[in-house]
């Protein structure tokens, strides 16, 4: 028990050399002599016909070695993932300003930067499309349009008094992790190649550079050390720069280095999918929610990249934690000429919650009561059916709202604000509730698999190999807790190795929130093996009959509950004398889960989150500016296996969720040029956006065996407590203007904020 005290409270392992800045990105690998530097040449416009690449005088600039473009590629000039749609290279198109079409390089970055912007490329303008309404509208479609269907909408609405219906859109989101993307790849020997990539997908990345170089997957190492942030911009979209430098090594047999400047990093990357949305909802007498439907409109760009997956789970989350009987929901993938768009935390969920978190506050603003009383009104209860057939199991929206009101006394924060609002003309005061539910699984069944490769060294120490990319989110963290505490040894005895695509292959990237559950279990299975291997040892050297009576406990082998003599060093050389293997792996497949596409209806998800925010905000009504009060949340950890890291979770997460409803204003104009393309123009939040109270309360909630020790998933659901802020805004300026018209269009910038005042 103690000891579990103990581990529930560890440090985040990487904080020691976090803080001292010894802690190892891409760019602090200390590179082999001869390297060489990349740079990228990119498309200088959104659309056209790429006639002819003129890189003479690149070439001829001193100190460059090559120039690459998609005639140099031996294999597949292709890295789409789930839809062969995308170029390595631009080829005989452009489709997005940003979209790469030569790789420079050279003796230094510098010399390979200079020479990029000696490429020309003769490219006849096409038309641009940047607005997903319009590209649906000429039938540029990624992918076949979407519809969930639960009982019958069409006939719904015949018993519904209240029916409103309106338009909801969302901005995108740039990652803005701190490390930008990069990769530097060596030579082997044999034609072999060893890339370091910050990705959170090692085996994508080895995949494709096989694919692109035509070389057998074997041929390829990809080494991860961790990443500065990966928030699913380096799901898919770290492989390019790493392909690249690989190509490159192909070529020249030299070690080749790409890492991107802030500014070619935003303006290449694809971000968080636009939205924008259609919505109909209708209530009966008790503000039930009788009928939904939905059509949503998903700004792609250029090319798939994640995009079906994501517009999926819009579908899979639109109902948020709510049931409503009728439901139909449309989603289309619209191809623009946009950089391709990807996984953001959420993935696509918080797009979807967040156009009926909109339905409600508009039917709420036209009854006349609080949009909290619809909300409550129709939270999941046990059994309840989502839209795609999965049963709410042990929804814990109701205990998590009741316990929320309750526990920061929502009457009191009500009766405040009112008072505030009562006597302040210049500055109001607005709260929402924001309940959310997330479903924890990949949505593809097939990538919820992962394995372990445990090495337990004769001298007693440990290393632990998985598939789960560290990216700040804590996962290495708790991968060592796993294998402590099957084995009931200390954290120091532990050491968690890089992830390493020749040590643990066909991994899944590291994403959906899932990464500790799937790589945990698998651990856990790998550690178990070893525990069971090393008691027969035991119970041989300590003449115990039954294996079962012994157990090790905090170091030291015990027999039936009793301590004994030897302990986990000299049990694991007892082992290696005897020539019992100390190494072991785990695989672990998600049970149960399914889903058929055909139908759309399933059992997608192992289990899912809860939880409930409130959010206070007040608005400068002279200013249109505002500050968050508080937020204040109650989540459900399940069991959580590490309170420090969890809780950090939820603080990250709930403040970039804020900004993006708040402060992120991704801007590109007609002809797809990215205008908000520097921080000086793309504002994130800052400290001063940060709420000036975050309360987080550990619902007790009894967890879920599919997740890891019960602790469940808790990367990406704290982003949606963030949408609470774009609705208590809103109503604190209806308390400025009751008659304000709310557009439901995310960000709600200052600028926004004060033409709603004064509509
Ligand atoms: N936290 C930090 N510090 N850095 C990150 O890049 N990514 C988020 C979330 N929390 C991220 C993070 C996203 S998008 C996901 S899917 C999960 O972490 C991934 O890690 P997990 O599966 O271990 O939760
Ligand atoms: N979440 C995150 N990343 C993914 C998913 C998902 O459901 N499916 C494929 N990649
Ligand atoms: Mo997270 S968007 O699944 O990387």
């Amino acid at each position: 028990m103690k000891q579990e005290q103990t581990h529930k409270s560890l440090k985040n392992i990487d904080s020691h050399g976090h803080v001292r800045g010894e802690s190892i990105y891409v760019d602090d690998i200390a590179v082999q002599q001869g390297t060489l530097y990349g740079a990228v040449y990119d498309a200088p416009v959104a659309h056209g016909h790429l006639k002819h690449i003129n890189v003479r005088k690149a070439k001829a600039l001193p100190g460059v070695v090559a120039v690459f473009t998609a005639a140099d590629v031996p294999g597949e000039n292709q890295i789409g993932g789930i839809i062969p749609d995308e170029p390595l290279f631009a080829d005989k198109e452009v489709h997005f300003w940003g979209q790469p079409i030569a790789f420079v390089v050279a003796q230094t970055e510098d010399i390979a930067r200079e020479a990029a912007q000696l490429i020309e490329a003769e490219i006849t303008p096409l038309p641009v499309i940047t607005d997903p309404r319009e590209a649906k509208e000429k039938g540029e479609l990624i992918a076949p349009p979407r519809t969930f269907v639960l009982g019958d909408t069409a006939t719904a609405w015949q018993a519904c008094p209240h029916v409103y219906s309106g338009q909801a859109s969302t901005n995108g989101q740039e990652h803005l992790y701190i490390e930008t993307q990069g990769a530097y790849a060596c030579p082997a020997e044999n034609g072999n190649i060893k890339i370091h990539s910050s990705t959170q997908g090692p085996t994508a990345v080895q995949k494709t550079a096989a694919r692109v170089l035509g070389l057998p997957m074997h041929a390829i190492e990809v080494d991860v050390t961790r990443l500065g942030g990966g928030f699913g911009g380096k799901e898919d979209q770290a492989t390019p720069w790493a392909v690249m430098v690989a190509l490159a090594v192909y070529h020249l047999k030299r070690p080749v280095k790409y890492i991107l400047h802030r500014m070619d990093d935003m303006r290449m990357t694809g971000k968080r999918n636009p939205y924008t949305s259609d919505f109909k909802i209708g209530l009966d007498a008790n503000l039930k929610i009788i009928a939904y439907e939905a059509t949503f409109y998903q700004n792609a760009g250029a090319a798939a990249d994640l995009s079906p997956a994501v517009l999926e789970r819009t579908l899979f989350h639109c109902t948020n934690s709510y049931y409503v009987p009728n439901v139909t929901a449309t989603a289309y993938s619209c191809r623009t000429n946009l950089p391709p768009n990807t996984a953001f935390r959420g993935f696509g969920g918080p797009q979807g919650m967040f156009v009926i978190e909109a339905a409600i506050a508009k039917a709420a603003q036209a009854l006349g009561v609080p949009a909290a009383d619809i909300q409550q009104k129709n939270l999941l209860q046990a059994g309840d059916s989502f839209p795609y057939g999965q049963k709410a199991e042990n929804p814990e929206a109701v205990s998590s709202w009741s316990a929320a009101t309750r526990k920061y006394a929502l009457d009191h924060i009500a009766q405040q604000t009112n008072a505030f609002n009562a006597v302040n003309a210049h500055y109001k005061k607005g709260y929402a509730l924001m309940p959310i539910c997330f479903g924890i699984s990949f949505t593809k069944t097939l990538m919820n698999q992962a394995r372990a490769l445990v090495h337990i060294y004769h001298d007693g120490s440990v290393g632990v190999s998985t598939g789960a990319v560290e990216m700040g989110q804590g996962v290495n963290t708790k991968m060592l807790q796993v294998a402590a505490q099957v084995f009931s040894i200390a954290n120091e005895r532990i050491k968690l190795e890089t992830t390493n695509t020749t040590r643990v292959a066909n991994t899944s990237p590291s994403a959906a929130s899932a990464t500790a559950d799937l790589n945990g279990k698998a651990l856990e299975i790998a550690c178990r093996k070893l525990l069971e291997r090393l008691k027969v040892v035991a119970a041989e050297e300590l003449a115990i009959a039954n294996v079962t009576d012994v157990t090790i406990n905090n170091g030291w082998v015990h027999a039936k509950g009793q301590k004994t003599e030897l302990d986990w060093n000299t049990l694991v050389l007892q082992a290696f004398l005897k020539r019992v293997s100390l190494s072991e792996v785990g695989h672990y497949a998600t049970p149960r889960i399914h889903f058929d596409q055909s139908k759309e209806k399933g059992h997608p998800f192992a289990y899912h989150v809860y939880g409930t925010a409130i959010t206070e905000v007040t608005v400068d009504c002279i200013r249109g500016t505002y500050e968050f009060d508080a937020v204040k949340i109650v989540h459900d950890f399940g069991a959580s296996m590490n309170t420090i890291v969890d809780k950090g979770q939820i603080e990250g997460g709930l403040v970039q969720g804020i900004g993006w409803m708040t402060l992120e204003e991704l801007e590109y104009n007609k002809q797809g040029k990215l205008l908000s393309n520097a921080l000086s123009t793309y504002k994130v939040p800052d400290i001063y956006s940060v709420p000036k109270d975050i309360q987080v309360e550990f619902l007790a909630a009894e967890g879920s065996n599919l997740a890891i020790f019960k602790s469940k998933a808790v990367g990406e659901p704290p982003l949606m407590y963030g949408i609470g802020a774009y609705f208590a805004i809103l109503n604190a300026v209806r308390a400025f203007n009751p008659q304000v018209t709310p557009a439901f269009d995310a960000p709600f910038t200052p600028e926004k904020v004060l033409t709603a005042l004064y509509e």
